[in-house]
């Protein structure tokens, strides 16, 4: 049986890499998309986004739910469009979406939904955590029906992306993501630490472009932007940050990880949306977060080519 999953996402170049992947996996069954500002302080930007990519895909079946605006406390200074693009897809326009998004808010849907299928719906978060913590202060029992959540975001033990603690994702709403941490359920995070270690070059993602798909056209036209963003900040290549959410549900065996107490700093003047991770289990808290350390990045990128390879 496929897990059921609903990503939350803020489409994104790599949110739209990540979105692929899971489209074209057997082991998941994707039940929706809520989106939530992020890659964009425009969330219907990114919601028509989400919308054009499954449409992409040839899945408009799949549901888009528009979520936040903006943090929970402080304003939005996220600098997305430096990485993705003023429109979130690196100045790729893709056809306008046909279908609009439900009428039910991102935090509804993803309480309805978990709600009506206890213990079978994975979380996955890609983007801001604005849209959970919403659910859960709608729902604080939230985490009693659903499967797991698998993240996105952080950085315990590498550099932040944002500033030397810092990664966006958390930093974009710390306090989002302190109540998501702190709320109860089991989560697997994909942070900084893995993510920096999936890198693709312009061979690779050549490869993708010339599968013959519109989705590997896709993946490759989308990259454009996003690898001389990484040039500018002085990387050889791309990294690959939403896909190892994804990854870690599909093929958790190409990863290690820790199991290990984390928290956000939401107050500190120069740590602010800083992840901690309890190694020596000082906070005295159990630990609820299987922190991806480790990944086999030939593996991963094999499985991922041979995925985009499979779509339309
Ligand atoms: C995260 O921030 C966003 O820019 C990416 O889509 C990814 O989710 C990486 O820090
Ligand atoms: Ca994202």
């Amino acid at each position: 049986m496929p897990e059921r999953i609903l990503i939350d996402t803020d489409p994104g170049i790599d949110d739209a890499m990540a979105i692929l992947l899971a489209l074209a996996s057997p082991e998941v069954q994707v039940e929706g998309l809520t989106v939530v500002f992020g890659n964009s302080a425009d969330v219907h930007l990114l919601a028509r986004n989400a919308s054009a990519i499954l449409e992409l895909a040839g899945r408009a079946d799949i549901p888009v739910a528009v979520g936040a605006a903006s943090p929970l406390v402080r304003a939005y200074h996220g600098r997305g469009s430096v990485v993705h693009g003023e429109n979130g897809l690196g100045g790729v326009v893709l056809p306008k979406p046909a279908t609009p998004p439900v009428s039910q808010n991102a935090a509804q849907f993803i309480i309805d939904t978990c709600v009506a299928n206890p213990g079978q719906i994975t979380l996955v978060t890609l983007g801001p955590l604005t849209n959970i913590a919403l659910a859960l202060g709608i729902r604080p029992d939230l985490p009693r029906f659903v499967r797991r959540l698998v993240m996105m975001g952080g950085a315990v033990a590498a550099p932040g992306n944002v500033n030397p603690v810092a990664e966006a994702n958390v930093h974009n709403d710390p306090e989002a993501a302190r109540l998501v941490f702190n709320a109860g359920w089991e989560i697997t995070m994909a942070g900084l630490d893995v993510t920096m270690q999936v890198h693709m070059d312009d061979d690779y993602l050549g490869g993708l472009g010339n599968l013959g798909n519109r989705a590997g056209r896709f993946v490759w036209d989308v990259t454009r932007f996003y690898v001389a963003a990484y040039h500018s900040f002085g990387y050889a290549d791309m990294v690959v940050h939403d896909s190892c959410a994804l990854m870690a549900i599909l093929r958790p065996e190409f990863f290690t990880s820790k199991f290990v107490f984390v928290d956000v700093e939401t107050t500190g003047e120069l740590t602010r949306g800083q992840t901690i991770a309890d190694w020596r289990r000082q906070y005295g808290h159990k630990p609820q977060t299987h922190v991806l350390t480790g990944v086999d990045e030939i593996a991963f990128k094999q499985l991922y080519y041979e995925r985009i390879a499979a779509l339309l």
